[in-house]
């Protein structure tokens, strides 16, 4: 019996046509995988005459090699880009050489060209990616935090990925000693970085910049400060450290054992996994479920650039601020255009929830002083968290002079907490206005132009306040009775505070 089914095997086999393979067909490893987006392997198949494949990467795991055309020694194929307008699918080529395989081709702005080897079976399945189902959508109960928007510091506009544990206490300690901290930043936020490898648990742990986290989240806890952190749904982040993709309940845990009370969640490479609302929404669902599951209160602090209308559902997954923005840089135009036009919408804003147009640059010597009140007092305006970006170590008295005034932190943390807005403008000055819980309003007179303007407020320009009683907040000073008309520097502004 045995012997006529193996006989029958065997006829089977022959008969069956022989599967028409390429030269490209198996397993390619790379080992000197450049760190974006981290090709560690391709595999290739053919069947039926059309061939099909992966292309392996440590930042977005599979990509599939679309339309695939072999002539010769080359093998073309399209391939899935990210975000980019101008291309959804970019032209990618493998050629074989002597040697193995020459892969080739572009990706958001970067050129990939990388020479792999043959590889077997069991080498692919080490290298596989494991890819990780997104829970179903669930709303998760905000912490009740951030009543008014968040205050605090953070690495990343100054120091980028260049961090250490000893760089975090020397900024906590100049919190306190600045006056900072008592002027309501508490926030210490180490961004990018600061991430190294995972134990053969899977936990994640500091680099070795970073000794001891729990240390150095109880030194910023002993001078009355609370400590942030940041991580990624991806697996890697922005900077190419270890996101948290497949660790996501776990990473929570161990910042709640390391103390840390705030966390920026930044999609980077996972917005090839998660690239339309429902999932984007599920993938920060899931760590905001981890972060209540823990049962410490962290601020949660989404940024994923504002897309799909994120300030409509940021409290949902337990967000507590939520970015509207790419990133800042510490020049006039780019601050401007963000925080003049890309600051969220009022009507999510309010205690709890916040649009974040990212974080500030006072202070690192890009703009001028005009420009840095300006950057200052939109912020304010706008009820935006404000998380200062330079080096406080050693920050000259304009800087602290800008961060510190009681009055303009006063409009910031405005218990109403109603994010104010544009009520007019001619194209250079621009005249915002926010309602304040004293039943005063501030009102901001921008100059958007280079050259100093003159502005005639109007007495709808604070809403209900009037204009009875004005303030300059910047100068401290009462406005002489009657003064309706402001000059304002170029890139400048006058910030007033009226009626209450
Ligand atoms: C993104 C964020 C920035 C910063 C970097 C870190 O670009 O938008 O704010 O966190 O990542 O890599």
């Amino acid at each position: 019996m045995r012997l006529i089914l193996a006989a029958l095997a065997f006829a089977l086999v022959l008969i069956r046509p022989a599967a028409a393979q390429t030269g490209f067909d198996g397993v390619w490893l790379f080992d000197d995988a450049p760190d974006y987006p981290g090709v560690t392997m391709m595999q290739v198949t053919t069947g039926n005459g059309v061939t099909n494949g992966i292309v392996t990467t440590q930042w977005y795991g599979p990509m599939r090699m679309r339309d695939v055309r072999i002539e010769g020694d080359t093998a073309t194929f399209e391939m899935r880009t990210l975000n980019d307008r101008e291309h959804r699918v970019r032209t990618w080529t493998a050629h074989l050489t002597d040697d193995g395989v020459t892969l080739a081709g572009d990706i958001w702005s970067s050129h990939v060209e990388q020479t792999g080897v043959r590889g077997t079976p069991a080498e692919a399945a080490q290298r596989t990616f494991m890819m990780m189902p997104l829970p179903p959508m669930r709303t998760v109960t905000q912490a009740p935090l951030a009543k008014t928007p968040p205050m605090g510091w953070s690495s990343w506009n100054k120091f980028g990925d260049k961090i250490d544990d000893k760089t975090i206490r020397e900024i906590a300690d100049a919190m306190v000693s600045s006056g900072l901290r008592d002027a309501g930043y508490v926030y210490v936020n180490i961004d990018d970085g600061w991430q190294g490898t995972r134990d053969a648990q899977g936990n994640i742990r500091p680099n070795d910049k970073f000794p001891d986290m729990k240390a150095l989240a109880d030194y910023v806890h002993g001078r009355g400060l609370k400590l942030g952190i940041y991580s990624s749904q991806g697996p890697k982040t922005c900077a190419g450290y270890e996101g948290s993709y497949g660790h996501v309940a776990q990473d929570a845990t161990t910042y709640a054992a390391w103390g840390i009370d705030y966390l920026k969640y930044d999609l980077c490479s996972g917005e090839w996994f998660y690239n339309d609302r429902d999932s984007v929404m599920r993938s920060y669902a899931e760590m905001g479920a981890a972060l209540q599951a823990t049962g410490r209160e962290i601020v949660f602090a989404l940024c994923e650039y504002g897309r799909f209308d994120v300030g409509e559902w940021g409290r949902r997954v337990g967000g507590h601020s939520w970015r509207t923005t790419g990133d800042i840089v510490d020049d006039y135009e780019t601050m401007a255009r963000i925080g003049f036009e890309h600051n969220g919408d009022p009507a999510n804003a309010g205690p709890g929830g916040w649009n974040d147009a990212d974080m500030l640059e006072v202070g690192n010597g890009g703009m001028s002083a005009d420009e840095y009140r300006t950057h200052m007092a939109l912020w304010a305006i706008s009820a935006a968290p404000l998380l200062m970006g330079h080096d406080l170590r050693t920050m000259d008295a304009e800087t602290k002079a800008i961060l510190e005034n009681p009055e303009v932190i006063a409009i910031d943390q405005d218990a109403l907490g109603v994010q104010g807005r544009k009520v007019r403008g001619d194209g250079k000055a621009e005249i915002w206005s926010r309602p304040l819980a004293d039943g005063g309003a501030a009102v901001a007179i921008f100059n958007r132009g280079t050259e100093p303007t003159a502005v005639t407020l109007a007495p709808g320009d604070a809403g209900a306040a009037g204009l009875d009683g004005l303030r300059d907040v910047w100068r401290g000073a009462v406005v002489a009775a009657g003064t309706r008309t402001f000059t304002v520097a170029g890139h400048g502004v006058v910030l007033l505070r009226a009626g209450g």
